[in-house]
Order: structure tokens, then C-alpha cells, then sequence
């Protein structure tokens, strides 16, 4: 098993990150999109696997995370798992070059066991909470992750609209985590709101359309940034 060995951001950086989602990217140069969003600043790949069962749409698996790994093999891979066997796909996925691997809270029963999988595969963990899911169902896999992210759209499409109502949640989930663990939001995520998701204690952005449909690449991400 090839167990990456690039600088963790999510684990080593304490500054606000950007990831751009390459489910907005043009497929068919996903090469060409990939080095587009590194070169304009994006500081890791957001890798977006759906299954067709914990939401209704299929996306890309180990064989799309394993040939971007090798054509970028110095870009960190955030790998969320939208799917309803996520301990299935540690080990492939570990094989494809991720180095972050995130699960959703609705998709399991104890998380501490697939957290360690996870770890022992040589991946950071994070864990993801649906809008509708309140905070207080992840309290008990905060000990177990490094990164914890709101979904402010419903898992399954990029180019949806951001439901703000999440950020709610961003204030009871910091009270619980260490300064080192990350609040991450998908979702809908652009310049203009932005600085809201900053304010309830988000510090990693991802975004799709908002990255891939701008005119300036670089320009989006430096506002996301703020
Ligand atoms: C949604 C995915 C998101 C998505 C974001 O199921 O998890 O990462 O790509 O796309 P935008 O930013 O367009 O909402
Ligand atoms: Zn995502």
C-alpha cells in the first residue's frame, strides 16, 4: 500500500484552507482542470464519491483518485465518501493516493472503528454531518477525527444553493473540538458567504462551481479566502 507521505495540510497548517471540489471539472481534461485549480491556489483536491445509495448519483472512485495522484502526486487528496459502506473503500482508496479520507455520521453506527481503519491505512479522518443532521450526533466520534465538516447542501450535485442554516451548528461543534481539529463546509460555498462560514468557525472552504465556473480562478479562491 502506498501510504503518502506530502505534508498534511488539514493536519499541519493552522491557516484557512481552500479545496477545490473537481466534481465541477471539465472530465474530459480533468488533467488539464486539476493543475488549473493547484496553479490558482487551491490547497488540496476535493474528491467527491457517491455511490448511487447514500445519495442518488454516482461520481468517481479509486481508479479517477488514483491516476490524479500520480499526475499530481505532490497535491493533498481530500476524499469524501458519500456512500453507504464507507469502511469498504479505506483500503482502495488509501491505495489511490488519499490522504484524507471523510465518512458521513449518517452512514455508520460507531465511528471509532472505521476512524482506526483509517489512521492504520495511513489517511487523517474526518467526519461529515448532513443539513438536516444535528451536531450532537458526531459528539461521540469527535475524540476519533481530525476534521469534522458541515454539508450546506444536500450530498449528491455541486451547483446547489447554500443553505445557511447550517452555520448554526458551527459554534456548538467548536465549543467540543480541539483548536487543532478542523471545521470544514461543503456546499454552496462562494465568495458571498464566505465570510459568514468563516465567522461560525469554518476554516476549511470547499467549493466546486464556485471555483470552476469562475472567470479567474485565482480570483475565487482569494475571495474565499477573504
Ligand atoms: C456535494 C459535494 C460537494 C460539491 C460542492 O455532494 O460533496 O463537494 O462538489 O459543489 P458546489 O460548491 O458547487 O456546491
Ligand atoms: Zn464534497
Amino acid at each position: 500500500m502506498t501510504v503518502p507521505t506530502r505534508r498534511n495540510p488539514l493536519v499541519h497548517d493552522r491557516r484557512l484552507l481552500v479545496e477545490p471540489s473537481i466534481l465541477s471539472a471539465d472530465f474530459a481534461r480533468l488533467g488539464e482542470e486539476c493543475a488549473s485549480v493547484l496553479a490558482a491556489g487551491g490547497d488540496a483536491l476535493h474528491v467527491d464519491v457517491m455511490d448511487g445509495h447514500f445519495v442518488p448519483n454516482l461520481s468517481m472512485g479509486p481508479v479517477v483518485c488514483a491516476a490524479v495522484h500520480r499526475a499530481f502526486p505532490e497535491a493533498f487528496l481530500d476524499v469524501h465518501l458519500m456512500v453507504t459502506d464507507p469502511m469498504r473503500w479505506v483500503e482502495p482508496f488509501a491505495r489511490a493516493g488519499a490522504g484524507h479520507l471523510q465518512f458521513h455520521v449518517e452512514a455508520v453506527r460507531d465511528a471509532a472503528p472505521l476512524a482506526s481503519a483509517i489512521r492504520a491505512a495511513g489517511m487523517s479522518v474526518g467526519i461529515v454531518i448532513n443539513p438536516a443532521t444535528p451536531p450532537e450526533s458526531c459528539f461521540d466520534a469527535l475524540p476519533h477525527v481530525d476534521t469534522v465538516m458541515l454539508m450546506s447542501v444536500h450530498p449528491g450535485h455541486a451547483g446547489q444553493s447554500f443553505i445557511g442554516g447550517v452555520l448554526a451548528k458551527g459554534p456548538a461543534l467548536r465549543a467540543r473540538m480541539s483548536p487543532s481539529q478542523r471545521l470544514m463546509i461543503d456546499g454552496g460555498v462562494s465568495p458571498a458567504n464566505a465570510a459568514e462560514c468563516r465567522a461560525a468557525g469554518c476554516d476549511v472552504l470547499i467549493s466546486a462551481s464556485a471555483i470552476f465556473g469562475a472567470p479567474d480562478r485565482a480570483a475565487a479562491i482569494a475571495a474565499l479566502r477573504g
